[in-house]
């Protein structure tokens, strides 16, 4: 997909933020809720889905594939075709950005006797599929092309072999394709995992009324779904998206004066590092009003101007928050002393490198990071960012959205080189910022 010409964007020194506001639905449950809705019998009607480029790819997708995803009033309505119901697209599909959308749906294209050609844009054309092929074709799956990136054309069994697999790399991407396509293998399939990474396919599955458990055992987490599933179609409220929430928390934190509150936010402990770790640091953030909404926690969360010290973020807590590194580098800038972050491998596999984008940004404004392997150390300002520099995104939205963050501390703005990207996960991003004070310039 190619998307518009980049759009650059500076931050400038923001007065006090202060509001309440709503992050638009987590992007994670969005895209389960319309392809499991598609594997259901029935209708699925979701109602604060995230309507992000990469989200709206997934709408497109499951339509392509014979289950409509249509818009009405508020409400996204699924029209389900049954497990292994789907039918073969007329033309290729354009996955966008979305790395979630195409890993997942190769799971699901697995278990349908159709063949699908699968597109991305520049930059999830470069990101690794092998991780997901590779389980997929042990059940069955076969690719036609000798490569491992997209574009690449699947084709789908009905007869799919269920396996157990042992996840190599903490990735929930994976685990959730190789479950949607054990959903449709002829006997039990499970996946081992070392670390616990996002439960979101675990727990909606079973909303669906599959047939799925979790058991803990030798400190790992076996999770088996059964074969030849029935699914109904549900209705699903969307919580609002953690990981977008993480930007006007870490901003209140940042400028001096803030009180923000995020209303609604998905606080799922698969989700939530980041919020420990501002904690840590001696940041004011306080999740209140914590109850539950369509089987996921959730909770508001205030958030107030505090000074921070840096702290050493261990490995283990990198899958609950592998997207917010960026964004707790920036505010890393801001604190007394290093914060070192250990564990950070799959951060090289994301919308870009962005172990190496995060450390680029930070230098380019003045603030000193060092990678030294899988760990980033920030070399913390006690509180003076220079600024005055300009980021190279390399598509990577939350890269963008980081360092704009970060701008509104600054001593000098902070300019990134392109916004665009941003509406693959968080449109209303720009909007909600201003909403709370933040000013910008083109
Ligand atoms: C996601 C899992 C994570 C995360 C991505 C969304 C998901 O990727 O980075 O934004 O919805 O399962 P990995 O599971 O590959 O780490």
């Amino acid at each position: 997909m190619s998307h518009a010409a980049p759009r650059p964007f500076s931050t400038v020194r923001a007065p006090a933020l202060a509001g309440r506001v709503r992050v638009p639905g987590d992007k994670s449950i969005s895209h389960r809720a319309l392809m499991f809705g598609a594997l259901a019998t029935g209708t699925t009607r979701i109602t604060g889905l995230l309507e992000g480029e990469d989200v709206v790819n997934t709408a497109r997708a499951v339509t392509a594939l014979g289950a409509p995803a249509l818009k009405e009033g508020d409400t996204w309505i699924v029209k389900g075709r049954g497990v292994g119901g789907l039918t073969e697209p007329a033309g290729p599909i354009d996955f966008g950005n979305s790395g979630t959308g195409t890993r997942l749906m190769m799971g699901v294209i697995a278990g349908h006797p159709i063949t699908t050609t699968m597109t991305g844009d520049a930059s999830l054309s470069k990101r690794p599929m092998r991780r997901v092929i590779g389980p997929l074709k042990l059940m069955g799956l076969e690719i036609a092309e000798d490569r491992e990136t997209l574009p690449l054309t699947l084709k789908g069994s009905d007869a799919l072999i269920p396996i157990v697999y042992e996840l190599p790399v903490p990735s929930a991407q994976v685990k959730s394709a190789i479950l949607l396509a054990g959903l449709h293998a002829a006997g039990e399939t499970t996946v081992i995992e070392k670390e616990a990474t996002r439960d979101h396919t675990e727990r909606m599955l079973r909303f669906f009324g599959a047939d799925i458990r979790t058991e803990l055992k030798d400190g790992k987490t076996h999770i088996t779904v059964k074969g030849n599933a029935e699914m109904t179609g549900r209705d699903v409220t969307v919580p609002g998206d953690p990981s977008s929430a993480a930007f006007l928390v870490c901003a209140a934190i940042l400028v001096p004066g803030s009180d923000v509150m995020v209303e609604g936010v998905l606080v799922n402990e698969t989700r939530t590092g980041l919020y420990t770790t501002l904690q840590e640091m001696g940041a004011d953030v306080t999740l209140t009003n914590l109850r539950e909404e369509g089987g996921e926690p959730i909770a508001d969360i205030r958030a107030r101007h505090s000074a921070l010290k840096g702290v050493t973020v261990p490995a283990e807590r990198a899958p609950s928050m592998i997207d917010e590194y960026p964004v707790l580098a920036a505010v890393a800038a801001f604190a007394s002393g290093d914060t070192v972050m250990h564990g950070l491998a799959e951060l090289k596999v994301k919308e870009s490198d962005r172990l190496a984008a995060t450390a680029a940004g930070l230098e380019a404004n003045g603030v000193k990071a060092t990678i030294d392997g899988d760990t980033l150390i920030v070399h913390g300002t006690g509180g003076k960012v220079p600024g005055g520099g300009t980021v190279a995104t390399h598509l990577d939205h939350r890269i963008a959205m980081a360092f704009l963050t970060m701008g509104l501390a600054s001593e000098a703005p902070v300019t990134v080189d392109d916004t665009a990207m941003i509406a693959t996960s968080f449109p209303e991003f720009i909007g909600l910022m201003q909403q709370l004070g933040a000013e910008y310039r083109t």
